[in-house]
């Protein structure tokens, strides 16, 4: 199937990155489905874009009328059952692959023989989701990065069983929508997540050896290493929870490699509920979206 052959896109996981993507192919002209195992996800979800569409038509970055034909294009389904007649499902739900083969397992029931299936995992193998499949070469990894509408890179990912029409169809179909598409085979982490890891990793370290505080060691990677964000203040955008199931999930594919170490600082932020930026508190807590350091 060519790029100019899907219209119809569904998008299922209405959390901080399905609702990006959702935007993301609504903004390119699909009509958009968008599903969530909890309909109050995604209600919440539209109900939040709508709200910062708004804002960007109160700055006067948008045009009303492209505000409404957005939101008229971005609709939500209530069972799976309604994404039938998608010519490209997006799964972007929790990281997890026995979720992740159940809900392809499913799909293969429901969907058309032409639909492509696409994942946005950070770190599973799109070898091993594909193996629950009946036909795994419709099935590709679409790993967006955090914000989905704002940041350009793409990394489309094929497992062992990916057919390269699939792989090419998926990287036009990004560049269409204005992002860097780029091509990686399945290997633990991907590129961005496999070389981002360390940075990570050691951040945590030093926490953990008391170093210094968490401000401290993003303002320092900051103003003197270059780093846009810090480790921190990064991994509460990205979510604490989805961080260390990905660290997690790296460090096990890579056969329990010491350098990919998830942090027992991090596993105790998820324990507390201190997910980062979505719960209201990780290693800042978060007050009317502005972040004030923890004590
Ligand atoms: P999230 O926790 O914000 O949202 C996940 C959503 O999936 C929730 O609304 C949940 O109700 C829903 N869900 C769970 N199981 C489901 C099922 N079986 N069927 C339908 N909906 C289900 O998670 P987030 O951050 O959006 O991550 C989603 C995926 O994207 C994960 O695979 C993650 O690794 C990946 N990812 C995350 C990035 C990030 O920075 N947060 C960046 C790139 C990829």
């Amino acid at each position: 199937m060519s790029r100019n052959a899907i219209q119809r896109v569904a998008v299922i996981g209405a959390g901080t990155m399905g609702l990006g993507i959702a935007q993301v192919a609504a903004q390119a002209g699909h009509s958009v489905q968008l599903y969530d195992v909890d309909p109050a996800r995604t209600r919440a979800a539209l109900a939040e874009l709508a709200e910062r569409l708004a804002l960007r038509v109160a700055r006067g970055r948008l045009a009303e009328d492209d505000r409404t034909a957005l939101l008229a294009r971005l609709v939500p389904a209530e069972c799976l059952a309604e994404l039938a007649e998608a010519e490209l499902v997006i799964e972007a739900v929790v990281e997890r692959l026995e979720v992740k083969q159940q809900l392809f397992r499913e799909l293969e029931a429901i969907c058309g023989e032409q639909t492509m299936f696409a994942s946005n995992t950070s770190s599973i193998s799109i070898t091993a989701i594909g193996a629950a499949l009946a036909r795994p070469e419709r099935l590709a990894g679409l790993h967006f990065f955090n914000p989905a509408p704002v940041m350009k890179l793409v990394e489309v990912i094929s497992g062992l069983a990916t057919a390269a029409p699939v792989r090419d169809t998926l990287l036009a179909l990004a560049r269409d929508w204005g992002k860097v598409a780029v091509h990686a085979r399945s290997t633990p982490g991907f590129i961005v997540n496999r070389i981002a890891r360390p940075y990570y990793g050691e951040t945590l370290r030093a926490l953990q050896e008391g170093v210094a505080e968490p401000g401290v060691l993003d303002a320092l990677m900051r103003s003197a290493g270059g780093f846009p964000m810090g480790a921190c203040e990064l991994t509460d955008l990205i979510g604490q929870d989805v961080n260390f199931a990905v660290s997690t999930s790296v460090y096990r594919a890579f056969f329990d490699e010491p350098r990919y170490r998830p942090s027992l600082v991090q596993q105790a932020l998820v324990d507390a509920g201190r997910l980062g930026r979505k719960s209201g508190q990780g290693f800042y807590r978060y007050q009317g979206g502005q972040p004030e350091v923890q004590e």
